[in-house]
């Protein structure tokens, strides 16, 4: 049986999830959680290898990429997440499926069904218990990432569609995930998602 708690964090380039995500699990640490931070793509060492080619070669074709990150995930389930949820840890998640959704069927136009199938398997049918999407209007959010990867020197109208598929994502699973209005000041945002964590956790608002 599983006695941990999967919380993955999405959303768009320079949404922030990458600073809220580590100032929750110092939080929680704090709180004498265990707690097990991890990332997509990247969170196994093979993943790490997956990573590098994921962020940086431009070759790459849209399927190639569907598959090697299914590849990084399934890995990753299998060998970091669910092992972690059996020892009772609470996993936080920079990226999971959701990202896979908003990115290779809204960015990149691949078949809805296509992913949703490769989603289904690479993920172990493990679903998020909370997902946290972090939502920044494109413009604002380039303006915060730095530009490393080859994912954020996709033009604006790729990471307005992202954008898009995130929001019918938390339209459609309002249980699951909860929006975020990731503009506000970080100590706002941060006591926001603390607030929800704790409610889901501990089972109260305090
Ligand atoms: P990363 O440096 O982790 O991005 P960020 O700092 O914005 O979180 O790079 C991950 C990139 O990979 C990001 O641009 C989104 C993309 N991605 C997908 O396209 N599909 C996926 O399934 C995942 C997990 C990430």
């Amino acid at each position: 049986m599983r006695k941990g708690m999967l919380i993955t964090f999405e959303g768009g380039e320079g949404c922030g999830k990458s600073t809220h995500i580590k100032l929750l699990a110092k939080y929680l640490r704090s709180k004498m959680k265990k707690v097990l931070l991890t990332l997509e793509p990247g969170g196994t060492p093979f993943g790490k290898g997956l990573r590098k080619i994921l962020l940086n070669d431009r070759t790459v074709s849209p399927l190639a990429e569907l598959l090697l990150f299914a590849a990084d995930r399934a890995q990753h389930v299998e060998k970091i997440i669910k092992p972690a949820l059996k020892k009772g840890y609470i996993v936080l998640c920079d990226r999971y499926f959701d990202s896979t959704m908003a990115y290779q069927i809204n960015g990149r136009k691949l078949s809805a069904g296509l992913v949703k199938l490769l989603v289904e398997i690479s993920s172990h049918d493990l679903d998020p218990d909370l997902t946290l999407l972090l939502d920044i209007n494109v413009k604002d959010g380039l303006k915060r990432a730095e530009v490393r990867t080859k994912f954020e020197k996709e033009k604006l109208a790729f990471h307005k569609r992202v954008r898009k598929g995130f929001l019918e994502i938390a339209a459609k699973n309002k249980r699951r995930v909860v929006l975020i209005d990731s503009t506000k000041s970080i100590s706002d945002v941060q006591k926001e998602i603390r607030e929800i964590c704790k409610a889901k956790i501990f089972g109260k608002r305090s």
